[in-house]
């Protein structure tokens, strides 16, 4: 895992070092595609072992964080978007389902935000994708599954605001 992961970090920090926009982002998540594309890579990022949130990486200059999820089994978000930040979703063992949504009303510390569904896909294993600042979604999954996801910054320090579909 080691050495995969360093090299996953170090292509991560030079693509987004050198375009930190959505084009980098978009290159980040044509790498994990491909990365995915390999079983063994899987195993040795996500083994048995992964919890729900393990955060595999910190970017020490850029913030990005690397994290694996495993969720044994059903497991859904409401709605949310990632504050400040962007995230990418790399889908490496089963399926989740993703609902992207427009915002009807912006949230508030006392007030939730009013977001109405606007497609629903599928993330199948090898498929990676990127939500920009302010994106919403909510991901639905009905049986066990797995995920590398990238944040631009460490979302565990980020304040989040709550949002209802209507
Ligand atoms: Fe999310």
């Amino acid at each position: 895992m080691e050495q995969i992961l360093s090299d996953l970090a170090s292509k991560c920090s030079d693509i987004l070092g050198a375009n930190p926009g959505p084009e980098g982002r978009a290159r980040v998540a044509e790498l994990l595609s491909e990365l995915l594309a390999d079983s063994a890579n899987i195993e040795a990022l996500i083994p048995p072992t992964t919890g729900e949130r393990d955060v595999l990486y910190r970017d020490p200059d850029l913030g990005f964080c690397i994290l694996a999820h495993q969720y044994p089994g059903p497991k859904s978000s409401p709605p949310h978007d990632h504050g400040s930040s962007w995230a990418i979703y790399a889908q490496a063992r089963g399926e989740t389902e993703m609902t992207d949504f427009e915002l009807l009303s912006p949230a508030s510390e006392e007030v939730p935000g009013k977001v109405r569904a606007t497609r629903t896909y599928r993330l199948r294993p090898g498929e990676a994708y990127v939500y920009e600042e302010g994106d919403l979604h909510a991901p639905t999954r009905t049986g066990p599954t797995s995920l590398l996801r990238i944040e631009g910054t460490d979302m565990s320090k980020v304040k989040r605001l709550r949002f209802e579909a209507v």
